[in-house]
This record gives structure tokens, C-alpha cells and sequence, in this order.
């Protein structure tokens, strides 16, 4: 949502924030810009609407020549994608700010600004950010004193990157509610929104904490906390690779992401289990203790994190037998839920940053502080990892495409981990159960590469979706919420509406959409719901429909005219089989968006990492 990029060092800063910005593009790509200090200490600002090579094959790099410079790629919340609502936002060519996140009071500052001849040029809500820090300095002593007394006036959230010629050896960024990360350099110091766009640079990084602000110059680093006073934050080492962030011989990211998955359910699986068992200490050293009180369990997440905590709601009630709530963090946040004492409370969340996920949980740990807290996260250094009592890391890697994948499939094997570890604990696991789902995740990566396998069959059936524009989704039990993540990647990558629904319930209202134009898929694992499923899809085929089946091997659906069935693998368990059949459903959305010609990677109106509202 949003990415900032800036640095100050002995060079040229100009080829290094275009280089961080493509790399940041995945954060939101409607348009993009730059300002940097040039030698004769003048803003010198280039911005331009569309992706960022809009904005690199508009600029020389060579000759936009400047030791400090800011750097953002939008996705826009207040004013439409345009040049003129594009950051940098400058004030009186004497402060640049980039922004991500939402100042929630901008009317009320703007009309303050306004009635002081404050002149706007934009319909952002960033530029009260630019004339309220100009304001400022018009009374401190230097550009940090200024930021510092500005923000006190700012609601909402925020990160941002400020400059001036006014201070020209240093950059000032603040967090508070944003993420944002500081690059420590031999040769200079960054900020950044994700280490990712400063690998080239350096591995060394500061990730500031909510209401820091820092002074950054070229060879020193200054942190003040919320109270202003001044701080160490420890400096981490990424482990990251710059060989990761490349696509390698893969078209897009999502197509490299989805053939990640055998690697990256390894990974999360390491050393998490033993031969037969999965180890409690996974989930943190206080977990055993947690998991021995929890007499319910909330869930909370957005999107695809959501889908994962479906299915999640089933394994915990079925092998737990922990009574389980799930609701989307956007409107959990609104209400006035009931929280019992002793919930367990678990947000899953690919980037540990989302908005609505992480108010959810701040939410409920200021109304009962008798929660527990749990996160199921990707990003080791996130909001949400930082402010939860337990932490599970999904080692999926980096994920790049703004379509989730690989950290969707690591989801579920987290949250079956978690199932097993919270039914040992309450003792409704037996030690042969659990042998039984341990073997079963095991074999994981190579089911998983066997599902793959049927990539090329699953190109030819992309092709029937080239004039469609709605699709449904079934599935029965856990599959249901499977059926969701299909659908749900079939709308933002191919832009072809679709719904899923319990197959079951086709006959109380859906069946009416049902016709010629409308493929139907299915997922039908041999499990005791199988009978069940091959009614309904006598009642779908009955109204003429194109038919998509996915199935186990010992499903046996009987073939009829007008319906594919794909077998997936054979004999899958209640665990192995959401996960498995996940598998041929992103191949068919990836290949359907490929047959409409839409941008896979980074589709119309998305963005991978929702820091807003
Ligand atoms: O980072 P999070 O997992 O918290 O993100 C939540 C959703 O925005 C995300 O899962 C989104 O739905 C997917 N990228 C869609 O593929």
C-alpha cells in the first residue's frame, strides 16, 4: 500500500530510488515519483501517472543529479491515480514528503492551511503533511523539531520520508502505523517500506518502531520514541537474497510463487516437527501453558488469510474440538463483540501489516485483557509479530505477485500444526492421530509437486474462460473455503466474477445463475461428503453448464457430457486435501488470466499489502 524509498550518500541517489521503486512496485503502482536535492541545493521533483517505468523512461538518471532524494510508488486513497496527486508532495520548494497511510484530519488541516495561504495542488490528503512541516520550520530550529511538531497535529496513519534544502544533509522518516524500515549503509543510509528495495545496497536494518522518528544524515543515525526522547533500536541482519526477488525463468511472480509451494511447505514444516510429533515450542515458549487454558478461539484476518482461517475453523473444532469464531477483520474491528475470557485470539496475516487485521487485535487486548494472542505471519519483523504474545512464521519467502500463494498453502500447514499442538494440549489428540497428520503434512511437498504436474491440462481448460465473465465455485466442507480462494483468486488476477458456495446450498437461490455461459468448478475429494457433492452436481449439470471437476483418484465421479474431471492425486486426508486441491485451482486462475491478457503480477486496483483502511 504505497512504497517509499530514500537515501542519502556520497553518490548519486537518482539510479538507486528508481531501481528501489521497481522493487517496491508490488505495494501499489498507479503512479509513481521522485524528489531529489540536486548539487545546487534545489528540490528537484519528476513524477508521472502509471507504473514506474512511466516514470524511468521520463527521467535521465544520469542527469537528475542529487546526493538526497525521496521516492514513492501509489495506490491511491485520496484523490484519483494522476500525475498531479502522485508524491512527492512539495511545499514552497522547500520540503518533499512521501506518505503512506491515511491522515484521517486532512480536511480539517487542510481548511486551517487554506485560511494561513497554504496553496494545494493535489486532491491527496499528503499535501497537509507538506505545508504543516513548512509551517513549522518557520519556527524550529531544523527540519527533525519541525517534523516532530507537525505530526503532533496529524490523526491517522502514517509513514513518510521528508527532505529539505533548508537541512540538506539529511532525510527525516517517521512511523506511526505504517510500516517503515531504516537501510544502514557503508556509504550512506535509506529508508525503505520493505528491505527488499535496498538489497542491492546493504543487509543491515533498523526497523523503526510506532511513533519513532528519526534524523538520518549520510554517516549518522538518530531515533527519538514517541515521548521524543532518544533511542537505540537494534540494527538486524536480513536474510534475505537478492536472488529471491527475481522471477528467474518464470513468466510472473505468481507462476514462480505457485511452483515455490513443495519448497515452501518444507520450510514452514522444518523443524517444527519430529519423526511422529509436532514440537509445542513452535508457537513460542509460553504456547504449551496458553494452549492449555483456550476455551475458544477468534479468528481474524482479510482476503486469502481469511479463506486459510476457513478451513482453519474446521481442523479446530474437528481435532481441537475448541469451540472456533471467524470474521473479517474490517468489521470485527467496528463491533462490539462478546470476548470471553480465556479466547484465543489468532490473526493470520501474509505481511503482518494489514490495517484492518492489526486494529482487530489492538481492539481486543484493550477491551479484555484476558486474550491471548496469536499470530500467523509471514514477515518476521511485522506490527503484528511484534505486538502478539505467540508467533508462527510461515517460511514461505518472499512473495511478490499481489496474488497470494505459496503463503496461503504455508498458512493451512501452520494452522494444522496448530490444530495438533492445541488437541495435544487439551488432550484430544492421541499420539497415533497425530502420527497420522504428521505423515500426511510430510508428504505435502510431494503431492503437491505431483498436483503440478497437471499444469498442462489445466492450460487447455483455461482457454473456455476466454468470453466468460462469471464462474462458480463448489465445494462441501472444508473444500467450501477452498472454493472461496479459488474464486477470489479468479476475480482480482482474470477479472471474471465468481462466487463459491457450499454445494449444498446451490439449491436455495445460486442454481438460478446457473447456465451455457457460467463454467461451474468443483472440488470433490474422496471424504464423506463425496455423495453428497455428486447430487449437486447432477443438479448443475441437469441446467446445462460447462462443468470443471477436480477429484481424488478414488472419488470415481461419473463422467457426463460437458464436464472435465481432472483427477488431483489419490486418497488425500481431511488435512492434506485443502491444501492439495488449492493447487489446481491458482494454475486455473493464473492460465485464465494469461488467456484474458490482464497483468498478472500486479492486477487492476490492488495492491499486496493493505496498510490502509
Ligand atoms: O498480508 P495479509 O495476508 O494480511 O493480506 C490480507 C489480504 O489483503 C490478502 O490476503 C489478499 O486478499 C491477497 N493478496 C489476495 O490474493
Amino acid at each position: 500500500m504505497c512504497g517509499i524509498i530514500g537515501g542519502i550518500c556520497k553518490k548519486n541517489i537518482t539510479p538507486l530510488l528508481l531501481k528501489g521503486l521497481k522493487r517496491l512496485e508490488y505495494r501499489g503502482y498507479d503512479s509513481a515519483g521522485l524528489v531529489v536535492l540536486t548539487t545546487d541545493n534545489t528540490l528537484q521533483r519528476v513524477r508521472e501517472a502509471g507504473k514506474v517505468d512511466n516514470l524511468v523512461s521520463n527521467i535521465d538518471a544520469q542527469n537528475l543529479d542529487g546526493k538526497v532524494g525521496i521516492a514513492h510508488t501509489r495506490w491511491a486513497t485520496h484523490g484519483k491515480p494522476s500525475t498531479k496527486n502522485a508524491h512527492p508532495h512539495i511545499c514552497n520548494n522547500s520540503v518533499g514528503v512521501v506518505h503512506n497511510g491515511i491522515i484521517e484530519n486532512f480536511l480539517a488541516l487542510k481548511s486551517e492551511q487554506q485560511k494561513q495561504n497554504y496553496h494545494f495542488t493535489s486532491d491527496t490528503d499528503t499535501e497537509v503533511i507538506a505545508h504543516g512541516i513548512h509551517l513549522a520550520l518557520q519556527t524550529c530550529e531544523n527540519l527533525l523539531e519541525a517534523t516532530q511538531k507537525a505530526i503532533k497535529t496529524f490523526a491517522g496513519a502514517y509513514s513518510i520520508g521528508v527532505i529539505s534544502p533548508t537541512n540538506p544533509g539529511h532525510i527525516i522518516a517517521a512511523r506511526s502505523g505504517s510500516p517503515l524500515i531504516i537501510g544502514v549503509g557503508k556509504y550512506g543510509n535509506f529508508i525503505t517500506s520493505d528491505q527488499v528495495a535496498l538489497l542491492d545496497v546493504t543487509k543491515q536494518f533498523i526497523f523503526l518502531e510506532e511513533g519513532d522518528i528519526a534524523d538520518i544524515s549520510a554517516n549518522s543515525i538518530s531515533i527519538f520514541d514517541k515521548n521524543g526522547l532518544q533511542v537505540e533500536r537494534e540494527i538486524k541482519t536480513s536474510k534475505l537474497k537478492n536472488g529471491q526477488i527475481s522471477k528467474g525463468n518464470y513468466a510472473h511472480y505468481m507462476q514462480k510463487e505457485i511452483f515455490e509451494q513443495p519448497q515452501a511447505i518444507s520450510d514452514t514444516l522444518e523443524s517444527r516437527i519430529t519423526k511422529d510429533k509436532v514440537m509445542i515450542e513452535a508457537f513460542g515458549n509460553d504456547a504449551q501453558q496458553i494452549f492449555q487454558q483456550v476455551e475458544h478461539i477468534q479468528i481474524i484476518a482479510c482476503g486469502t488469510s481469511y479463506n486459510a482461517g476457513l478451513v482453519a475453523k474446521y481442523w479446530l473444532e474437528d481435532i481441537a474440538k475448541i469451540p472456533t469464531h471467524i470474521e473479517v477483520a474490517s468489521e470485527y474491528r467496528y463491533r462490539n463483540p462478546v470476548i470471553l475470557d480465556n479466547t484465543l485470539f489468532i490473526t493470520i496475516s501474509q505481511s503482518g501489516e494489514t490495517a484492518d487485521t492489526l486494529e482487530a487485535l489492538r481492539s481486543v487486548k484493550k477491551r479484555n485483557a484476558a486474550v491471548h494472542s496469536l499470530t500467523i505471519c509471514n514477515s518476521a519483523e511485522s506490527s503484528l509479530v511484534c505486538e502478539s504474545e505467540l508467533t508462527f512464521l510461515t517460511h514461505a519467502g518472499v512473495e511478490i505477485g499481489v496474488a497470494s500463494t505459496k503463503t496461503f498453502t504455508t498458512q493451512l500447514v501452520a494452522l494444522a500444526l496448530l490444530s495438533v499442538v492445541i488437541g495435544k494440549c487439551q488432550k484430544q489428540v492421541s499420539e497415533q492421530q497425530e502420527k497420522v497428520i504428521v505423515d500426511g503434512l510430510k508428504r505435502l511437498p510431494g503431492l503437491i509437486a505431483k498436483a503440478l504436474e497437471q499444469e498442462g491440462q489445466i492450460i487447455k481448460l483455461a482457454k473456455t474462460f476466454k468470453n466468460k465473465f462469471n464462474a462458480l465455485f463448489l465445494g462441501r466442507g472444508a473444500m467450501h473455503a477452498i472454493a472461496m480462494e479459488g474464486a477470489l483468486k479468479l476475480k482480482e488476477i482474470s477479472y471474471i466474477h465468481a462466487e463459491a458456495y457450499p454445494a449444498g446450498e446451490l439449491k436455495h437461490g445460486p442454481i438460478a445463475l446457473i447456465d451455457r455461459d457460467t463454467p461451474v468448478i468443483a472440488i470433490a475429494p474422496k471424504d464423506e461428503l463425496l455423495d453428497k457433492l455428486k447430487s449437486n452436481l447432477q443438479e448443475v449439470k441437469s441446467r446445462g453448464s460447462h462443468m470443471i471437476v477436480f477429484e481424488d483418484e478414488a472419488s470415481n465421479v461419473a463422467p457426463m457430457e460437458g464436464m472435465d474431471i481432472i483427477p488431483i492425486t489419490h486418497n488425500l486426508g481431511r488435512i492434506t486435501a485443502p491444501i492439495i486441491f488449492t493447487i489446481p485451482l491458482q494454475l486455473l486462475s493464473y492460465h485464465a488470466a494469461l488467456i484474458k491478457g490482464t497483468d498478472v503480477d500486479q492486477p487492476r486496483n490492488l495492491a499486496k499489502s493493505v496498510t490502509v483502511e
